[in-house]
């Protein structure tokens, strides 16, 4: 990969100094294996993104992960350092360092920045969740605390986020209890439903330029539309939002699927854009990963139990690829990490052990699922893929 990069430089650099001698190589067209996902993206105004683990972005003993993070991609997240425990440890005490550092690392590589996440029942800082627990934080008291870290955030990087996830993860699951989706967690339970509207108002008044996002997983397909579909919980969720006038911009789909699990086809997934964008709303991809379970063979490196697995990886990477492509109202699509090297899945789904989610392997081979993305990037075109609708914040 490097050497492409060195011999395309080089060749760039012939070009312009030397422009009366013919250079066969300059005039060549680069195949698709040539090229970035993100250069095969930009086609298609769609930006390509992944997750970033800052830790491996600055191992100096690890320069491939900074090389491919940077020519890649098109749009970067950060996977920890914009969460409220990593920007607020201490009551008061901000952290921006970290965030700050992708933020420019995103400037210098001309890629965009998704901002993750303003409001999560998760990774918050512990004074925060135990002076709740304690009752030295009242409920009255969190819905204050709530606005002013989202506009503390959010103005801190006014002018620099493309999409915020504002609200991650509200809705509950079928298989909690009761079954029927509701909003679940820590913020729902202590502030009531009101808070989704309120985060973007709050959100919108920071920075009034920033694509304001519902972000949540397991919303990749309608299921039955009955109690218990997540997806359409989702949606009508999105509908009343912006039927009351909230500024919410757009839907974020994580896509964090298991080649153990049934499948969808790319229509499935395709109608549920579509009826995001019926609302007016923007659409995304935001934590794409397909993972799936590493069984004795596999770890033993049986080819029998590996190919089928980074087949039906690369299948699944296609489907919501192919599903965004046809939506001219969705915007990006985000991995969430590029690398079996730095991925979540092996520390996250351990029992039975997951891993293989990414587009290369520990080694930073690209993986079926690299090309098929790839593939995917270069050869769609009219009449069913378009360039995208870029979105415009509601007031
Ligand atoms: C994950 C990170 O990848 C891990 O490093 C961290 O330990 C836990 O969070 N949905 C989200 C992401 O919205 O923020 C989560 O990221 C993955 C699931």
């Amino acid at each position: 990969m490097r050497r492409f990069l060195a011999i395309g430089a080089a060749v760039v650099t012939l070009a312009g100094a030397l422009t009366a001698v013919p250079v066969l190589a300059a005039q060549r067209h680069p195949t698709v294996a040539e090229q970035s996902l993100r250069a095969l993206a930009a086609r298609h105004d769609l930006a390509i993104g992944t997750a970033i683990d800052m830790e491996a972005l600055h191992d100096a003993a690890d320069p491939q992960y900074r090389a491919l993070a940077a020519s890649q991609f098109s749009t970067v997240t950060a996977e920890n350092v914009m969460k409220w425990e990593a920007l607020e440890p201490t009551r008061g005490v901000y952290n921006w360092g970290p965030a700050d550092e992708l933020v420019d690392f995103a400037r210098r590589n001309g890629q965009r920045v998704r901002g993750h996440v303003l409001v999560w029942q998760n990774q918050l800082p512990a004074w925060l969740t135990q002076g709740v627990n304690d009752g030295t934080i009242s409920d009255a008291r969190l819905r204050d605390i709530l606005r002013d870290h989202i506009t503390a955030v959010v103005k801190h990087f006014k002018g620099k986020i493309w999409q915020w996830d504002v609200v991650n993860e509200a809705a509950s699951d079928p298989w909690d209890s009761p079954s029927s989706i509701h909003l679940k967690g820590f913020w729902a339970q202590h502030l009531g439903p009101g808070y989704i509207a309120d985060a973007f108002r709050w959100a919108r008044a920071a920075d009034p330029g920033a694509l304001l996002f519902y972000n949540d997983y397991n919303i990749e397909a309608f299921g039955d539309r009955g109690p218990s579909d997540k997806t359409w919980y989702v949606y009508t969720m999105a509908r009343q939002l912006r039927a009351s006038g909230v500024p919410i911009d757009g839907v974020g789909s994580q896509g964090h699927l298991g080649t153990q699990y049934a499948d969808y086809d790319a229509f499935q997934v395709g109608e549920v854009l579509d009826a995001f964008s019926g609302l007016g709303l923007a659409t995304a991809f935001t934590e794409v990963d397909v993972r799936s379970q590493m069984t004795a063979g596999v770890r033993a490196g049986d080819p029998a139990e590996i190919n089928p697995r980074l087949q039906a990886s690369a299948s699944n990477y296609s489907v919501l690829l192919q599903a965004c492509l046809a939506d001219r109202h969705c915007l990006s699509f985000t991995v969430w990490g590029f690398t079996d090297k730095h991925s979540w899945v092996p520390g996250w789904f351990s029992d039975p052990p997951e891993g293989l989610a990414t587009l290369y392997d520990e080694s930073y081979r690209p993986k079926r699922a690299y090309n098929v993305v790839k593939a995917d990037l270069a050869y769609a075109g009219p009449p069913y893929v378009l360039p995208r609708i870029p979105q415009k914040p509601r007031r």
